[in-house]
C-alpha cells in the first residue's frame, strides 16, 4: 500500500508491503537511521518516536497506522538551539547519559514526551517514565539526571 507520513517536517511517501513496521519504514525509506531495532519484541525501547507528539515504540506500531500522521525522530529534534542540540540531548552529553549509545535515540524521545507531560519530574518520575527504555550498559543513573538536567532542576547525585 501506499503510505505517506510526514517524517521530521518533511513527506516522505512509498508504496510498502502492508506488514511493513514504522521502524522499517523510517530506517529503510525515509533513511533515518538513529532509530534502533534493540529487540524488535516491544522490550527495549531503542525504537521509539514521537507519533502525533506521543512516543511510541516503532517496532510495534505499523507503517500503514502511521499513514496520514507526523512522526519525530531524533534526527528531527536538533532544529534551532545554539550547537544544533535539542536541550535533552545536551543535558545527555554533559551528565553523560549514554555509554555505547545504542539505547540512547529511544532514550532521548521517551525523554522528550516524558518532559512534555511532566516538565519538573522527581528522579523517581524519571525512572517510571523511562522503565520502558532499556539501556544494557546499565547506565541508568547518569540517564536520570540528564532528564532531571534538561528539565532545569538542579541534578544532585
Ligand atoms: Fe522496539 Fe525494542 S526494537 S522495543
Ligand atoms: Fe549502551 Fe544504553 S548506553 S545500551
Amino acid at each position: 500500500m501506499k503510505v505517506s507520513i510526514e517524517v521530521n517536517g518533511r513527506p516522505v511517501a512509498e508504496e510498502v508491503p502492508d506488514r511493513t513496521l514504522l521502524v522499517h519504514f523510517l530506517r529503510d525509506t525515509a533513511g533515518l537511521t538513529g532509530t534502533n531495532i534493540g529487540c524488535d519484541t516491544t522490550s527495549c525501547g531503542a525504537c521509539t518516536v514521537l507519533l502525533d507528539g506521543e512516543s511510541v515504540k516503532s517496532c510495534t506500531v505499523l507503517a500503514a497506522q502511521a499513514d496520514g500522521h507526523a512522526v519525530t525522530t531524533v534526527e528531527g529534534l536538533s532544529d534551532g538551539t545554539e550547537d544544533g542540540l535539542h536541550p535533552v540531548q545536551r543535558a545527555f552529553r554533559e551528565q553523560h547519559g549514554l555509554q555505547c549509545g545504542f539505547c540512547t535515540p529511544g532514550m532521548i524521545m521517551a525523554s522528550v514526551s516524558l518532559l512534555a507531560d511532566n516538565p519538573k519530574p522527581t528522579r523517581d518520575e524519571v525512572r517510571a517514565g523511562l522503565e520502558g527504555n532499556l539501556c544494557r550498559c546499565t547506565g541508568y543513573h547518569n540517564i536520570v539526571s540528564a532528564v532531571i538536567d534538561a528539565s532545569g532542576q538542579e541534578v544532585d547525585g
